[in-house]
């Protein structure tokens, strides 16, 4: 049995890291984003807060519970299942923020390069994103991969379904609907265009390895 202290685990008088993670300040963004209002990215931190949030109880609860598993059902299995979920919910939402700023900023040469190289062109890649973000209600990742270093996008169900395994991410794209709906109904062209006039052009090129 495990008892969970402040930001430490004791396991069989070991102290094991619980995994807090704290959540990121995004106060800059709210109402400096030309095409989203205030009240969108608002309400949007507000669902990115509540993944971290989980995040933590999931872990702390893991602390303290038997460490039996069960295909059907045990606390354990179920905590670890979900952890995906409100793991995928956090690190997804903190790409996505963090690939966003006022104004925008134009992309790296570095990645211009490597989209021409991998896509044919910048405007080839957009329309590549475009339709990736039609064909999933989740997540579009523009990946890296770690074997040879090309990019290529993959669509991604709920925060952790068809998660591509060894890749860098480069770009997330939020496409639930909470991500724009509230402001765009159903157009989620107008959404993505907001999106890269928002775009960090120096923070994916910082992500590429
Ligand atoms: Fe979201």
């Amino acid at each position: 049995m495990c008892s969970a202290e402040t930001g430490m685990v004791e396991c069989a008088g070991l102290f094991l890291s619980n995994n807090m993670h704290p959540i990121k300040d995004y106060a800059h963004l709210v109402g400096h984003l030309d095409g989203f209002n205030a009240d969108l990215i608002e309400e949007h931190l507000g669902l990115y807060a509540g993944y971290v949030k989980k995040y933590n109880e999931i872990n702390e609860r893991l602390g303290s519970v038997e460490r039996v598993g069960n295909y059907s059902y045990a606390e354990h299995s179920e905590l670890i299942r979900r952890r995906s979920v409100a793991w995928n919910g956090t690190k997804l939402h903190e790409l996505y923020f963090d690939n966003l700023t006022e104004g925008g900023m134009e992309l790296g040469s570095g990645l211009k390069i490597a989209l021409e190289r991998n896509f044919g062109s910048v405007n080839a890649w957009k329309d590549d994103l475009k339709a990736c973000a039609n064909a999933t209600p989740g997540w579009v990742i523009l990946a890296q991969q770690i074997d040879d270093g090309t990019l290529q996008h993959y669509v991604v169900y709920e925060h952790q379904n068809n998660y591509p395994a060894e890749v860098r991410v480069i770009l997330a794209l939020d496409c639930w609907e909470h991500a724009f709906a509230k402001q765009y109904g159903t157009n989620k062209g107008a959404y993505l265009n907001a999106f890269f006039e928002n775009l960090h052009g120096e923070e994916l090129e910082r992500r590429l390895g």
